[in-house]
């Protein structure tokens, strides 16, 4: 039954924007003051795409508790989109960091804690061999590198509708067949189209076709695709991506900076073989800034082989702070108390509880939209669930989802304000997730669907 007062998404847009601005007045009043100092009134440009009125100010963050400078309180499913997946400050990082914050923060020398965390990292990811940078892009960016300097070739494989973060040569598009820069990149240093081809996920011929040029040195991707919407790999593609690649002489890059919600040896514990290279940032150290990329034995005698080949000078690769003894502390602790078992058994409890809640909310109103999960990490769309990046991005409703989010966030429920990503923290309760799953719904009865 179709009730004759729906809004349409702009009303919705901006009446909820309306009630943002009333109901923050100290986050207006710090927007004001930030404005003439940051760009954008933000210290990344980018904190502006939330489509509030003026940012939402933070005054703490603990478990899945955010609070704002007004005192609001949410219930946090966008978890700083993934960095604090295990929730806000987890008690054993937190403690880790206390413990270690009197002890030195940087030195550009190993701390003590590398050995016992190479040995943690070794025994839970399942490779032999790690680097330590400070963000995903970084780790990416290095892992590309190696792989060139391995192979001897010049060009990266990506995925149709893929990120890797900020990595210059993964900023494409596939567009009517061809691999273009990607829209909206600012200032980039060379036409990032090419150092890249783009395919679409899923596509085992299109994939074998590109292997087959000679001039790919590694393809990167994430097991299922998080950043276009989710896309699923269908039967048989993970294992004809590893087979293919190997046959070639490409080598894999899995990034599972988003798919580490899978489990706690990300998605790679349940393949049956391993990548050359495994990438993972954001909540590898429960949400201080690092990230580590893990290697095979075979890749470290090949990295090897190109160290003893080169000439003394910068390799291009690491950054001063990376490495450090905070970082190492939290990393420990991590893989001690959060890459377990019994915390990921309880993000997927609650994720399960989130995706039956939403199905029945979708199903219940007529409506065909799916609901794709990979652990603790899910994500809904319109219509049937996309097999590639371009079936991905033709079904987004941008307007609706910016409606959708406005209308969750004046209601203490926050999710990212890009495509329509849910995390479940270990700690979330499950009054919450009902509590959401009922907000969708009366945003569904009070909107006209058709609109946009
Ligand atoms: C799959 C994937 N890899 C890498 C990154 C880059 O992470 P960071 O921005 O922390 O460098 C992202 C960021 O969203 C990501 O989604």
């Amino acid at each position: 039954m179709i009730a004759p007062s729906r809004l349409t998404p702009e009303t919705v847009i901006e009446r909820e924007r309306a009630l943002f601005a009333e109901r923050s007045p100290r986050s207006a009043e710090l927007a004001q003051r930030a404005a003439p100092h940051w760009l954008s009134g933000v210290p990344m440009h980018w904190m502006a795409d939330w489509g509030t009125p003026f940012p939402l100010f933070v005054s703490k963050a603990s478990g899945v508790t955010l609070t704002d400078a007004d005192a609001h309180d949410y219930v946090d499913f966008c978890l700083g989109d993934t960095g604090a997946m295990y929730g806000h400050s987890p008690a054993p990082i937190a403690d880790a960091i206390a413990a270690q914050a009197t002890r030195g923060l940087t030195c550009m020398l190993p701390a003590e804690a590398v050995a016992s965390v190479g040995e943690m990292l070794a025994a839970r990811f399942q490779l032999p061999f790690w680097q330590v940078t400070q963000t995903a892009t970084d780790a990416n960016r290095a892992a590309l590198r190696w792989a060139r300097a391995i192979t001897g070739r010049s060009k990266v494989l990506v995925f149709q509708g893929c990120y890797h973060g900020t990595v210059e040569e993964t900023m494409v598009r596939l567009r009517g067949g061809r691999t273009v820069p990607r829209e909206g990149a600012i200032g980039p240093a060379f036409d990032a189209a090419s150092a890249a081809v783009a395919v679409e996920f899923n596509d085992i011929e299109a994939l074998e076709r590109a292997l087959r040029s000679g001039e790919i040195a590694a393809v990167i991707a994430e097991p299922v695709m998080t950043n276009i919407g989710m896309v699923l790999p269908q039967a048989g593609f993970l294992d004809a991506l590893r087979a293919r690649t190997r046959a070639h002489d490409v080598l894999l890059i899995l990034d599972e900076t988003h798919t580490l919600s899978s489990g706690p040896g990300g998605y790679a514990a349940s393949l049956a073989w391993q990548s050359d290279f495994w990438v993972c940032g954001k909540a590898i150290a429960g949400g201080l800034p690092a990230a580590v990329f893990g290697f095979t034995a075979d890749i470290e005698a090949r990295m090897r082989a190109v160290l003893a080949k080169r000439e003394a000078g910068h390799s291009g690769m690491g950054t001063t702070l990376a490495a450090n003894p905070l970082v190492f502390a939290a990393l420990s602790a991590a893989l001690t108390h959060l890459h377990t078992e019994d915390t990921h058994a309880a993000m997927h409890g609650g994720a399960l509880q989130l995706e039956r809640g939403l199905q029945a909310v979708f199903t219940a109103r007529g409506l065909d939209w799916h609901i794709s999960r990979v652990g603790a990490r899910l994500e809904f769309g319109f219509g049937p669930a996309p097999h590639n990046g371009s079936e991905a991005e033709r079904a987004m409703r941008p307007t609706l989802e910016h409606a959708l989010h406005l209308w969750l966030l004046n209601r203490g429920l926050l999710v990212t304000p890009f495509h329509n990503m849910m995390l479940t923290a270990p700690m979330l309760p499950s009054a919450a997730i009902d509590r959401f799953c009922a907000s969708v719904g009366e945003f569904l009865d009070s909107v006209e669907l058709s609109a946009s």
